[in-house]
């Protein structure tokens, strides 16, 4: 499997170093410790999966939401009411994750006595990558799926207005021998942060990537930031994108779309929405010959013929499997300007110097 290629200044920082400063960091935020190491877990795990994009990069602007922009350092997530495995959970305007975690555990717990459990959240904030959450149901051996809205940067198919979110879903499934399976992403061609890296080099976009503010395809960076993301499989993807937002807000009461705020303003704290759903696989199944027949399912996908010129051929979570893998052994691969905006926020905030990370390879 190909990594990510090590340029000269990037730094290579070893993951409970990591978790410690992160967590460090966050709790100087007023966090709650445990919540603050939660919450710089889930970071982590996307950094040790190879997801770079919803990684410690964003400290900086976790740091921002909690200090400035009306986000709950010390949320008390709860659930308020619950019929059978139906929960809805308000997040007390929290980090999406901290509300998020709760409320898939919640639901697995619920699924255990119900056979499935739905927890629709409220009240919440943005949540981070969606696999820490459908890979801790299938850890406990269920099938675990969930949603969020995104802020919409996407129009209608053949419309103009940015209404619909890239609203990501995730389902993971457990295997027996394999790694579970994890499927998770988005429903647009790309996202704006990836844009903004082409912008800021001066250099054009990929085709497929975006409309202009009229609708039309562009490869340039600029335009594409002011215009829209373009989604995938055409109509498919915006009505993906809706029903996924759909179901991230309308059934606990949660902002959708641009109730939830918009690309120029940010997000509008506590807003947001999310769902986490837990199957129990025993209420229908044998779990083990469900776990079984995952892994067939791996090993019919790593059989199957493939086009000339490919070497192997991924499972969802296959790829981001091989990154944790790897990083666990050589230490997490970060840009340089990551390591040092996580040290300014150790400065800013007063963290004990000691948890400074290092600038050069130890
Ligand atoms: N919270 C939010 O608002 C928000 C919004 C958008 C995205 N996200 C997160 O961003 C992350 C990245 O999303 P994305 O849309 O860029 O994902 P992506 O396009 O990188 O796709 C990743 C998925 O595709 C699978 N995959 C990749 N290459 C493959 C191959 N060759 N064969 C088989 N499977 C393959 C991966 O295993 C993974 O399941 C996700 O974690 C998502 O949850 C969060």
């Amino acid at each position: 499997m190909a990594f990510y290629p090590k340029t000269e200044t990037d730094l290579s920082i070893e993951k409970d170093r990591l978790l410690n400063t992160v967590t460090a960091v966050f709790a100087a935020c007023g966090m709650p410790d445990t919540d603050a190491a939660t919450l710089a877990g889930t970071l982590v795990h996307s950094d040790m999966r190879g997801v770079h994009s919803h990684g410690v990069l964003r400290v900086p602007d976790y740091v921002g939401k909690m200090t400035r922009e009306g986000v709950n350092p010390a949320a008390n997530p709860k659930v308020i009411s619950q019929k059978g495995g139906a929960l809805v959970v308000d997040a007390d305007n929290g980090m999406g994750q901290i509300g998020g975690t709760f409320a898939m555990d919640r639901a697995i717990s619920a699924a255990r006595e119900h056979g499935l459990a739905y927890a629709a959240v409220r009240n919440s904030n943005h949540c981070g990558a969606l696999d820490w959450y459908a890979m801790r149901a299938a850890a406990k051996g269920m099938v675990g799926i969930c949603g969020t809205n995104a802020l919409p940067t996407m129009a209608p198919w053949g419309g103009k207005d940015k209404i619909v979110g890239i609203n990501p879903l995730s389902v993971a499934c457990p295997a027996e021998q394999e790694n579970d399976l994890v499927l998770d992403f988005a429903f647009g061609e790309t996202a704006h942060g990836k844009i903004r890296v082409y912008h800021q080099k001066g250099e054009p976009i990929p085709e497929g990537w975006a409309f202009d503010e009229d609708g039309f395809p562009t490869t340039d960076a600029g335009r594409a930031l002011t215009g829209l993301i373009q989604p995938i499989g055409a109509h498919k993807g915006i009505g993906l994108g809706m029903m996924v937002g759909i179901l991230s807000s309308l059934l606990s009461g949660a902002g959708y779309g641009l109730e939830t705020g918009n690309m120029v303003h940010g997000p509008t704290a506590g807003k947001d929405g999310q769902f986490y759903l837990a199957i129990d696989i025993a209420a229908f199944v044998d779990p083990a010959e469900f776990r079984r027949r995952i892994d067939g399912i791996v090993a019919q996908v790593h059989g199957s013929a493939r086009r000339d010129g490919v070497e192997r051929l991924y499972v969802p979570g296959e790829i981001e499997a091989g990154f944790e893998a790897h990083y666990a052994a050589e230490g997490i691969t970060l840009a340089r300007t990551t390591v040092e905006d996580i040290n300014a926020a150790v400065d800013s905030l007063g963290v004990a110097a000691s948890h400074a990370l290092p600038l050069a390879d130890e």
